[in-house]
């Protein structure tokens, strides 16, 4: 079976991994590779409506195990209706988010047990990993000014305390440290234009053949 490649984009609020994709995508269409961009939660009708009731303002009452189980739940029909299909086609395949941001907003952030969140994790993905996550790291006042100073919504999550979105990074770079193989740490502080070479660069690196 052709198997394609599967690249996950991870960060804090703010970060701009959202703008950097973005930039991405005439770079790759320029070099004619076959790929598909993908955000979670969402993605697909299913998962789109999961979105929905997880960030809803009005939600305040879903405690952090539902959220995780929300989450595992869009991120398991996204795989299976979208992502593992492409995959399978041979193509590239990029999330705006995937298990590392359960591992660090439910589990570091919220305070499941890192453990029960892989599990679940596990659980949702059967086990499939990225090939490789870029973490787009940067200060979480410089990340949450960017937030707010946005045209975006602004959704529940971002305005849960700074100090929640202290323990997202403080995950993010634990998570990145136990698994250097497969993260690359991006400085998301920089430039647009730098965020995006660094980007450009870390794909070229692993992945030779695609340019
Ligand atoms: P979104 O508007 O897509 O934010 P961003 O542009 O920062 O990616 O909202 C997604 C939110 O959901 C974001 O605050 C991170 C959070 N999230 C989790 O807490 N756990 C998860 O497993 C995922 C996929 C996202």
């Amino acid at each position: 079976m052709i198997k394609g490649i599967l690249i996950t984009l991870e960060g804090p609020e703010g970060a701009g991994k959202t703008t950097v994709l973005q930039q991405l995508l005439p770079i790759l269409e320029k070099q004619q590779v076959s790929f598909v961009t993908t955000r979670e939660p969402g993605g697909i009708r299913i998962a789109e409506q999961i979105r929905e009731i997880i960030l809803a303002p009005e939600n305040t009452a879903i405690d952090g195990k539902t959220e995780l189980l929300l989450f595992a739940a869009a991120r398991r029909q996204h795989l299976n209706e979208k992502v593992r299909p492409a995959l399978a086609a041979g193509k590239l395949v990029i999330i705006d988010r995937f298990i590392d941001s359960s591992v660090a907003y439910q589990g570091y952030a919220r305070g499941i047990e890192v453990a029960d969140v892989e599990m679940i994790n596990n659980f949702a993905t059967d086990g499939l990993l990225p090939d490789l996550t870029l973490y787009f790291d940067v200060e979480t006042a410089i990340g949450l000014s960017r937030v707010m100073s946005g045209d975006r919504e602004v959704n529940r999550l971002d305005l849960e305390a700074q100090d929640m979105h202290q323990k997202v990074r403080a995950g993010y770079q634990a998570i990145a440290k136990a698994n250097p193989q497969r993260i690359v740490t991006i400085d998301a502080s920089n430039p647009l234009e730098d965020v995006v070479a660094a980007t450009v660069l870390a794909i070229q690196t692993k992945f030779p053949e695609l340019f």
